[in-house]
């Protein structure tokens, strides 16, 4: 890759991994990813924001070298996560004047992690200042997106926020501004459901805090840079808010039918009272898509057969997610056939107390659903519709 300016002796110096497709073992990743790091030239200093994932350092370099970068005064460090900070000791070997700039936790973490010396670092602490010469760094800590230790940095001169993973996108792109801002909507959805959802109460912190900063540009760490902040700041105003949708998901499994047939009735009597609602058929989804219908549906029914005495695992794993991720799901349900028991109801219930949901009454049911099931399922449906009527978002 090469250095690409965004203004006056501002670069970003990045690496896009075109290739990635599973993120922390985890995520997958259908566009790919970028390591965003920054270049800031000041009159008399010269500041590198975040590196790249190990895996990239030879972009970084390549990109440093290209602009005629001989001597790094600071290397500021957003976040410990390896994806930013693993080719920090590469750049401290490459560049030994450079101090890493950070906040104490961060530091911390930086040498629990990558074994980085005491004496490399310069912590300041929140709205604290950096001048660059002509150009002023300041600090924003902003713990929990994504981890403890996170911090936003902000380039005072040129309004531009470099809030590291914070509304960011997985979406590898040569395109340096978020100019297709269709697809790289959806992209930063399913990011917010995968990294920022489970901390949303941390998330609607500091977007008001953000109301206070002017923003000409937003710089993250991950996806193209916003040369049009409120393009996604009022997308995360939307997916952070407490409003749910009109929409029921249904993550379901079945072994031998029974189940899928229960889920086929439920999805038919929820569609004629006017709901919204969305299978996902758990042998074939793709997790990233589940978890970003989730940031907005109001509801969400996991149907599961009974194996072994509990849940199928997969459908297990999906509840693990849900219970996870956190998301503003107000109402909770549980179907599935069982052979001829188990405790499938306490084990989901117990991965799902970290909902703030209603729980709605389970139908399990025995071998293939009978007439007086599928009743029960029809009442189901009445009480989703219900108290969707209640809170106004169905007609
Ligand atoms: Fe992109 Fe939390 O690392």
């Amino acid at each position: 890759m090469w250095g690409r300016k965004l203004t006056e002796g501002v670069y970003s110096v990045g690496a896009i991994d075109w290739d990635r497709r599973l993120f922390d073992e985890l995520i997958p990743l259908p566009n790919g990813t970028t390591y965003n790091a920054y270049l800031v030239k000041g009159s008399e200093k010269t500041a590198l924001i975040d590196t790249v994932d190990p895996s990239k350092k030879k972009d970084l370099f390549h990109n440093l070298k290209q602009l005629g970068v001989e001597r790094l005064d600071y290397v500021v460090s957003n976040h410990t996560e390896q994806d930013h900070s693993g080719s920090l000791p590469d750049v401290l070997s490459t560049y030994p004047e450079a101090k890493v700039v950070t906040n104490s936790k961060c530091k911390a973490l930086l040498i629990d992690h990558l074994h980085l010396p005491e004496d490399c670092f310069l912590v300041i602490n929140d709205g604290e200042r950096l001048s660059l010469g002509d150009k002023t760094l300041t600090f924003m800590l902003a713990p929990w997106v994504h981890w403890p230790e996170t911090m936003f940095t902000y380039l005072v001169e040129d309004k531009i926020l470099f809030p590291c993973d914070f509304l960011g996108s997985h979406f590898a792109t040569s395109d340096l501004f978020a100019t297709r801002e269709r697809e790289i909507y959806l992209a930063a959805k399913r990011y917010y459901a995968e990294i920022m959802m489970p901390f949303r109460s941390h998330v609607q912190k500091y977007l008001q805090r953000l109301e206070e900063l002017p923003l000409a540009f937003i710089a993250p760490s991950h996806g193209p840079v916003y040369h049009r902040p409120e393009f996604i700041l009022s997308a995360y105003r939307d997916w952070a808010s407490d409003q749910v949708k009109n929409e029921v998901l249904i993550p379901y499994i079945s072994m031998h039918e029974s189940t899928a047939r229960m889920v086929e009735h439920l999805l038919e009597a929820l569609v004629n009272r006017g709901l919204e609602a969305s299978p996902f058929n758990l042998t074939y989804t793709d997790l990233g898509e589940l978890a970003m219908a989730m940031v907005d549906a109001a509801t969400i029914v996991l149907a599961t057969p009974t194996v072994l005495g509990g849940p199928h695992p997969t459908a297990l794993y999906a509840a693990y997610l849900v219970g996870v991720l956190r998301p503003k799901t107000r109402l909770a349900g549980l179907i599935g056939s069982y052979g001829w028991g188990g405790r499938t109801v306490e084990i989901v219930s117990e991965f799902w107390k970290t909902l703030k949901a209603e729980f709605l009454e389970p139908v399990l049911v025995k071998g293939l659903p009978r007439e007086e099931d599928l009743k029960k399922l029809d009442e189901l449906a009445e009480a989703i519709a219900q108290r969707h009527r209640e809170w106004g978002i169905l007609g």
